[in-house]
């Protein structure tokens, strides 16, 4: 029985590093080529999968020293340039496409090989015909048990070594060109022509830019054929970097327009321009709303500003559509997805196996799962979204999606069920067999988790002018949080009531006019940082008419009063809740009394402290007159909520501290206190 995996929502923006694998593709293509080179590459950023693993292990079986170290995700080859060590053996191919067309067209080098060649169920379906055809009219045998032509696994492979002119039907896969490709420069005068066209052209594109960089540039001529110029082994590289793999960060860049408003994940050396056709799932996801911010091979991908509907063609990067089509069930449009055809044969009929599922969950699409099952040259998929659907069929719990052992389906629905769908973090997706992921990202949920972020509290208490302000909101900025500032809250009531004429020497005063007032909160945007200001009757006062000097004359001894500390108590706790709905990684509040009283279990709390002379001076170079000390003074010798540095606070003297100094060194705390437990 196979287990199945609940996935839990993100109530708190997704935030971090995506540990995105290398690229499938180009390491299996690199494991080929450098297996035909003439001495030792090494790789590096290298994927470690069931379909990596099933191509090493049939090198490993055909006389090549293989050695992979995944802790450091390095494999060294050492090519033999075009040589095969054992011209007989065994080779099982599992589910991996890759392995299984690469291999075949690779054994028809050896000049006697006899080869048995078997892979799964699922793989014995696949597309073979074409390459067994070519390589048979090239004078190969690939037989059945019973000594019959063979068109697919498992079959005997009889090879002589000679290629020549082979021509080949690619239209059901873009591997069975790739395959013969790759194999093309070792047989010199060999050509490869194709019968019709192909799909998926960038993994072509892939193959021959890779030939190039293993120092045997292919040549298309004019009739649209393949030659190699100078045909030979090709030339080992002592260090050959992998990409990442670009289908495999289509999950990271879709993740933030499910996670909260301040999602922020970084995708280290993401090739736009390299070597994979798939980083065009970029430009469809930037057209249906994503944000995304390219800078030096990193992808910066944040919270969506919508998931809008169209209608993409998706042939050329079709490992994709998965992807887009989960989402596309949160979407303000219908999403059509176009150019899908081949994909029907490929893991499992993917088309088929989104429709089946996507209708488990409620979602109408066309043409319905029952019309694919009856014809099968549907080639598209149109999805209308609906929340209210979505939550009916959850209705009773996590609805199990079926992945078919195909890995993108895994990963694509884990995207999904990280949408908070009831907006309480009750799960409504659970995947079956998770483990399928293992054919391309084996730790995938675990890079997913490793994106959630707990909710984090912050409390930055101090003395006047010892830098509370502009930390937080550096930190607010930094990290995703909502900044409160409690002094605005302190000034913004004493400006209220010396305007209604109470005074803090008659506290009698003061609590009939605080009876009077009408607060709330509006987010505004300081230094570039999100805070929640507190509003009087729904009007925000002016920044400046809360550092009057008759309001800095009087705010703290009104802040002094029980009744006034009462009275903002529960609304300054309250903002955590305005942060957590509003979808902020956390909360960064300052104040006095923070760490102390009014969020004593922050998991991050910080006391300011600078020399009088320092603060003194940061105050008359704002242009304020502020008696710094005399309100120090009275804050710290008050009897409710004095200033002090709270029981296991971070105490931090900023002195001879830069900002930016004294922002890293909390932004540390935040982060381990941000880190999935
Ligand atoms: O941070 P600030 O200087 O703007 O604060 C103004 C006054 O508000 C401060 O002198 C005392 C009072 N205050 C308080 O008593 N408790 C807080 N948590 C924040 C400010």
């Amino acid at each position: 029985m196979s287990q199945t995996l609940v996935i839990r929502p993100f109530q708190t923006p997704a935030r971090g590093v995506a540990q995105v694998p290398g690229s499938k593709s180009i390491t299996n293509r690199a494991l080929i080529l450098a297996a035909l080179a003439d001495g030792s590459t090494l790789f590096t950023g290298a994927l470690f999968s069931r379909d990596t693993r099933i191509l090493i292990a049939a090198l490993q079986s055909l006389g090549f020293e293989v050695t992979a170290d995944e802790a450091s995700c390095t494999i060294r080859i050492a090519g033999l340039g075009g040589r095969i060590p054992n011209d007989r053996a065994k080779i099982h191919v599992g589910n991996a496409g890759t392995a299984a067309r690469f291999l075949t067209a690779f054994l028809a080098l050896a000049p006697n090989g006899c080869y048995e060649l078997d892979g799964d169920e699922a793989m014995r379906a696949r597309p073979m015909r074409g390459l067994l055809d070519a390589l048979t009219a090239a004078g190969c045998r690939a037989l059945q048990a019973d000594g019959t032509p063979a068109t697919g696994f498992p079959f005997s492979l009889h090879t002589t070594g000679k290629l020549g002119r082979l021509e080949v039907d690619a239209s059901a896969s873009s591997q069975l060109l790739s395959a013969l490709l790759m194999v093309l420069p070792l047989s010199a005068g060999a050509s490869v022509s194709m019968k019709g066209s192909t799909v998926s052209e960038p993994f072509v594109e892939m193959t021959a830019r890779m030939c190039g960089q293993f120092g045997r540039p292919l040549e298309r001529l004019a009739d649209g054929s393949w030659t190699c110029p100078i045909s030979g082994a090709y030339a080992a590289q002592p260090t050959y970097a992998i990409e990442p793999d670009a289908t495999a960060a289509s999950y990271f860049i879709a993740l933030p327009a499910v996670t909260g408003h301040r999602a922020s994940v970084r995708i280290e050396g993401y090739a736009d321009g390299g070597l994979q056709g798939d980083t065009a799932f970029a430009k469809v996801a930037t057209a249906c709303g994503a944000t995304l911010k390219p800078a030096n091979g990193t992808l910066i991908t944040e919270s969506w500003s919508a998931i809008r509907g169209g209608d993409f063609d998706f042939n050329a990067f079709s490992d994709t559509f998965l992807t887009l089509a989960t989402i596309a069930t949160l979407a303000d449009g219908p999403v059509k997805i176009r150019g899908i055809a081949h994909t029907r044969k490929q893991e499992t009929d993917r088309v088929l196996a989104m429709a089946t599922e996507l209708e488990r969950l409620g979602i109408k699409i066309t043409p319905t799962a029952a019309e694919l099952r009856t014809d099968e040259t549907l080639s598209s998929l149109t999805i209308f979204p609906s929340k209210a659907a979505l939550r009916r069929a959850a209705s009773d719990g996590p609805v199990k999606i079926h992945t078919y052992e195909d890995h993108r389906m895994a990963m694509s629905f884990g995207i999904l069920g990280s949408f908070d769908l009831f907006g309480d973090g009750r799960p409504w997706i659970a995947i079956e067999d998770p483990a399928c992921t293992g054919k391309t990202f084996p730790h995938f949920f675990k890079a997913l988790e490793a994106l959630r972020t707990n909710f984090v509290r912050v409390s930055v208490d101090g003395g006047a002018a010892s830098g509370k302000s502009s930390t937080s909101r550096r930190l607010a900025l930094l990290h995703g949080l909502l900044h409160v500032d409690t002094g605005a809250h302190y000034r913004s009531l004493t400006r209220a009531l010396l305007l209604a004429g109470a005074s803090a020497d008659d506290p009698a005063s003061v609590k009939a006019a605080l009876g009077k007032l009408r607060i709330g909160s509006r987010i505004i945007v300081r230094q570039g940082a999100r805070s929640s200001a507190l509003t009087l009757g729904g009007e925000l006062p002016d920044d400046a008419d809360l550092r009057t000097p008759e309001v800095n004359a009087a705010v703290s001894k009104i802040a002094a009063l029980p009744s006034v500390r009462t009275f903002l108590l529960e609304y300054q706790r309250s903002q955590v809740k305005l942060a957590s709905d509003q979808g902020f990684a956390g909360v960064v509040m300052e104040g006095r009394d923070i760490g102390s009283v009014v969020l004593p279990d922050a998991e991050v709390r910080i006391f300011l402290e600078a020399d009088a002379d320092a603060r003194a001076q940061r105050r008359a170079a704002e242009g304020q007159f502020d008696q710094v000390s005399q309100r120090d003074h009275l804050d710290a010798t008050r009897k409710t909520a004095p200033m002090i540095c709270p029981a296991g606070a971070h105490r931090l003297d900023n002195t001879h501290k830069s900002l930016q100094e004294v922002v890293a060194e909390i932004g540390e705390y935040i982060k381990v206190a941000a880190l999935p437990r």
